[in-house]
């Protein structure tokens, strides 16, 4: 599983694949004409990594390596951001604004992909690409996988990874077939999928590190939960941020998507405190 990096903070995690990467990571959805400034915004508060995907439907990754380079012309180090995108299988498209030829093969398509997320996000170079979901069919998702396979081969991106596969047999055909094994899985933490409890245990047991989103969006019942609020009380924080800092304890990494300064600054400040123990079993018992 993965380790804190030596002599770094709390705040970090290395993947399978040798990558730092923040527990914390910026997600970039929805945010349209926004994106530019809230990305940073976000790396102003001191987010160090960053989510997106080439797909228009909903991100603007153009405007994510806009804001990118203006840290970066501030003197960021590039090396200091740990940079996912995402390649989106065709149905996951807007078919009027396809970001590459849809007639082509799959494995082009993740080339051509790659190619306008490096150009939209103005990097030689991904920490991370992930395949936004299965195809209905495995042969598919493996000729994905192939192709991203290659890429990291050829040193176009130092990880690989896979969202929205909720089946542990899914996730395990993967391992099995994959030359270079997924270093993430990145899906929706919610009760509905009983928090993804069986396909988590996989990934410990495989060294893969679980992504989380809608982590706040899904829970409003378990955030309004008595419990949560003492918890809050007693760190002097909100049950969002007594969330994620549990969540951060189990080694889940945290999409945030706020387009709030205050937001970001309180849930940047969750490794200022630490779950007991035995208050973790606590929140651990209400995801059951
Ligand atoms: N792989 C996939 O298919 C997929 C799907 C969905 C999302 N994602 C990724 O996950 C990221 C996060 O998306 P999400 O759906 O989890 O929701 P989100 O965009 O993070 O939205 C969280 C909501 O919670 C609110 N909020 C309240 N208190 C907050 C706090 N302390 N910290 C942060 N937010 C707080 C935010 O409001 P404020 O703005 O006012 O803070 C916002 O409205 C996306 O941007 C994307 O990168 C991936």
């Amino acid at each position: 599983m993965g380790v804190a990096p030596q002599g770094a903070d709390e705040s970090r995690i290395v993947s399978a694949r040798g990558v730092v990467m923040p527990r914390l990571v910026y997600g970039t959805a929805w945010k349209k004409e926004r994106t530019a400034s809230l990305v940073e915004l976000a790396l102003r508060a001191g987010f160090r990594g960053v989510d997106t995907a080439c797909q228009p439907k909903h991100y603007h990754e153009p405007g994510v390596g806009e804001g990118l380079a203006v840290l970066f012309g501030e003197g960021l180090s590039r090396s200091d951001v740990y940079l996912q995108t995402k390649f989106t299988p065709l149905p996951g498209q807007d078919p009027e604004n396809v970001p590459y030829d849809a007639a082509a093969d799959i494995g082009r398509q993740v080339r051509q992909s790659f190619e306008a997320s490096l150009r939209n996000l103005r990097v030689d170079r991904l920490d991370g690409l992930v395949l936004h979901s299965p195809y209905a069919e495995d042969k598919d998702t493996l000729e994905a996988w192939r192709a991203m396979e290659s890429l990291c081969e050829q040193g176009g991106v130092r990880q690989l990874g896979i969202s929205n596969i909720y089946e542990r047999s899914r996730l395990e055909y993967l391992c099995r077939e994959a030359r270079i094994a997924p270093a993430v899985v990145q899906n929706r933490f919610y009760a509905k999928t009983g928090y993804d409890r069986e396909l988590r245990a996989f990934c410990r047991e495989r060294g893969i590190l679980y992504q989380s989103f809608w982590t706040l969006t899904a829970n409003d019942q378990l955030l309004a939960h008595a419990r949560m609020k003492e918890l809050g009380e007693t760190y002097e924080r909100s049950p969002a941020e007594v969330f994620f800092r549990f969540l951060t304890q189990q080694d889940i990494i945290c999409l945030i998507g706020s387009s709030s300064r205050e937001h970001m600054r309180q849930d940047l400040a969750i490794f200022d405190f630490r779950l007991s123990e035995a208050e973790c079993e606590e929140v651990s018992a209400l995801l059951r």
